[in-house]
């Protein structure tokens, strides 16, 4: 049966595009038929982070108009035939996304789709709450920040309200818990919370814990998301997390800094020095 997933996270630029991107690819990758749509009207990341902006021609809005089918409007991946995008529209308004139309297009792609992505806008409002509203499943985006964090917490109270599943006591969305851009130095500085802390507040499974990493950047530039550079912390990280989402159990990495045996021998030194 055909998953839903909202990748969401309350506040803006977490890495929500980020994640739905990789995440897509990750599944794709397993030999899942996986879809994954831009719910960010007005802005189109994800065409951008996947490498296919100049491949659309018909986006989400265009389909629930009517102007298109579905099919005019998926793109298919060049890398992975089982992964098709579903682009936002860049220049029509916020309310051209209706609840109906939305899950008309749902419909529509359960029939062929193992797995949906839907990528979320940012904040709490209409936006967001129609990328979750058929949610099966949310990967809640959270970074190590209290703001972050709050964000997050609120999300998860709409989720566990506010969506169809929720209305029609259809049993509970599952939530899992994204811990993106995570910098253990900064932890170990008292700058960023760390994976504990979040953990205690938000209280619910641990997907996985993504590092921040340069690797992120230099992928979006190229057009090709993260997972894909298998030599890379991030990289890993999100195939880790996949792996997770699937069922298997794999032990979380990244959570130490890196130099850690250098940062020794450089203390060591100053000592000596003093
Ligand atoms: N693990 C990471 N390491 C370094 N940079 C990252 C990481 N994850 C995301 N970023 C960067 O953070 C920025 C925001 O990422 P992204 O667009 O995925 O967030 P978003 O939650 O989708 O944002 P929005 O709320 O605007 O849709 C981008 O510049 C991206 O390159
Ligand atoms: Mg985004």
């Amino acid at each position: 049966m055909t998953k839903i997933i909202v990748v969401t996270s309350g506040k803006g630029g977490v890495g929500k595009t980020t994640t739905s991107a990789s995440f897509a690819v990750g599944l794709a990758n397993r030999g899942f038929k996986t879809a994954v749509i831009d719910f960010d009207i007005g802005l189109r990341n994800l065409d951008l982070i996947m490498g296919c902006e100049r491949r659309v021609v018909y986006d989400f809005v265009n389909v629930i108009r009517g102007e298109a089918n579905l099919n005019q409007a998926l793109i298919r991946d060049k890398h992975n035939k089982e992964l098709y995008i579903l682009p936002a529209s860049q220049t029509r308004d916020k309310d051209a996304l209706t609840l109906e139309g939305v899950g008309t297009v749902l419909d529509e792609l359960r029939k062929t789709f193992d797995y949906i992505v839907c990528d979320s806008p940012a904040g709490i409002e209409r936006g967001a709450q129609l990328a979750m509203y058929y949610a099966d499943s949310a990967i809640v985006v959270t970074n190590p920040e209290v703001s972050s964090v709050r964000d997050s917490d609120r999300m998860l109270g709409l989720l566990s309200s506010k969506t169809k599943r929720a209305e029609e006591g259809n049993g509970k969305i599952t939530e899992h818990l994204l811990l993106t851009r995570y910098s253990p130095k900064r932890v170990s500085k008292g700058e960023m919370l760390s994976l504990e802390d979040v953990n205690e507040i938000l209280a619910i499974p641990l997907l996985g814990v993504i590092p921040e990493s340069p690797a992120v950047l230099k992928a979006s530039n190229s057009g090709v998301p993260v997972i894909v550079d298998s030599e890379s912390d991030a990289g890993q990280a999100y195939a880790d997390a996949v792996a997770r989402y699937l069922g298997e159990e794999v032990p979380l990495r990244f959570l130490e800094e890196k130099s850690n045996w250098l940062k020794r021998i450089f203390s060591f030194k100053e000592k000596e020095v003093v």
